[in-house]
């Protein structure tokens, strides 16, 4: 039987402080068997992983690569294709870094990537010459596969796009341009930072060649995880961010030999308690059941859509709701966003986020500085949607201009 939502929402304490949380596409609160597994790895077994044969640092170290399991069962991965970071900029940054692009290489990506997503291509234009090639979107915010395919030329290395925007909620075409990629011979990384945990992600189905993912968002784990999916091969060819202790076969004076991937990239201690909390976090989305999520945040957002209909509010991203994730983004003519949102906070404790959303370029492509954000997650509430839409609708009529 799947979780109800009246059960998860027992389970997550941060929800009695009564806050109305519509912030999950920032990061979302932790269930206590999350906290629970935390706590278990520091009060019985807090050794370090890998280094010694002691019975604390085996079982640590059983637990903290366990996780790799989990993870890989959410999106139809192996174990070994699984490689820790510590959030999905740092997973991006992996691919940018570690697949030794040189000068006249390009990457094709689009004007709507967060900044998670663009600024490691960005720096690889200033520092090495890569050419980095944005493909516009339409008004709503959806990506036009044939688009991409025009940006691809011979000397095209890479396509990145994201899952589901986190700014405006538009959910793209991947599949697609997953296909296009393998028929033109040209890797693949999706930034799936807001679909993994809200919806079914299965990386055979998608034919990527990289999935970068956080912990901490929908898969509703600890701050400080994320992951990065490799295809086995392709995992092989990326040099490490880091290399140090704990990643080593052999040291000399002057030379190194690397252990394998996945483990190639956990040089230093890791965080050994919070990828044990995504580890229980990944069953704990797992027994919700994804296909439930997903389910349940469609409703919830087709809810959040009435606001579309209040004057005064321009709602932006795909007006069909199958082409929508779990993130309603708006503004309210007269009033700034950043204004909305301490006003939702102040009348409601409503938090939602305002701002640029770290997707400056989704802004400018929208014509605006900012907007307003609620994003929600399997366990918000109806009545709380209610009390976010009634409170919008009295903002909008005795403020908005
Ligand atoms: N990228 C995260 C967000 O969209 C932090 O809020």
């Amino acid at each position: 039987m799947a979780k109800s939502v009246e059960e998860v929402r027992a389970e997550i304490p941060f929800l009695r402080t009564g806050t109305i949380y519509l912030d999950n596409a920032a990061t979302t609160p932790t269930p206590q068997p999350v906290i629970d597994a935390m706590l278990e790895y520091f009060s019985e077994y807090s050794g370090n992983i890998g280094r010694g044969l002691h019975r604390v640092t085996r079982r640590a170290s059983e637990a903290f690569e366990k996780t790799r399991e989990k993870l890989a069962r959410v999106i139809n991965a192996k174990p070994g294709e699984i490689a820790y970071a510590k959030n999905t900029t740092e997973a991006i940054n992996i691919v940018a870094r570690g697949l030794k692009l040189r000068k006249g290489d390009k990457v094709v990506a689009t004007v709507l990537e967060h900044h998670s997503n663009l600024l490691p291509w960005q720096r690889l234009e200033r520092e090495r010459g890569v050419k980095l090639e944005l493909v516009q979107v339409s008004r709503e915010c959806l990506i036009d596969p044939a688009a991409v395919e025009a940006a691809i030329d011979d000397k095209t290395r890479l396509i990145t796009t994201h899952h589901v925007s986190n700014a405006v909620g538009s959910i793209q075409p991947v599949e697609e341009i997953g296909k296009l990629a393998r028929e033109r011979g040209v890797l693949y990384l999706i930034d799936a930072a807001q679909s993994v945990g809200h919806m079914p992600v299965d990386v055979r189905k998608l034919g990527c060649d990289f999935l970068a993912a956080p912990g901490h968002k929908g898969l509703l784990g600890p701050q400080g995880t994320g992951f990065l999916y490799a295809r086995e091969d392709r995992l092989a060819e990326l040099e490490p961010l880091l290399v140090g202790g704990g990643v080593v076969e052999l040291v000399e004076e002057h030379k190194y030999d690397l252990v394998k991937p996945p483990q190639i990239f956990d040089a230093g201690t890791p965080n050994i308690p919070g990828f044990i909390g995504l580890g229980r976090a990944c069953e704990y989305v797992l027994d919700i059941g994804v296909e439930q999520i997903a389910k349940r945040e469609r409703k919830l957002t087709e809810q959040m859509l009435d606001i579309s209909g209040f004057e005064r509010v321009e709602v932006y991203g795909p007006h069909e709701l199958k082409r929508r994730g779990s993130v309603v983004s708006f503004n309210i003519s007269g009033l700034g966003h950043h204004d909305v949102a301490s006003m939702l906070d102040e009348l409601a404790r409503i938090a939602v986020r305002s701002g640029h959303h770290c997707a400056q370029p989704t802004m400018h492509h929208l014509g605006v500085e900012g907007t307003v954000r609620a994003s929600v997650h399997y366990y918000n509430l109806e009545q709380e949607i209610e009390k976010f839409t009634t409170t919008l609708e009295q903002i909008a009529r005795e403020l908005g201009g």
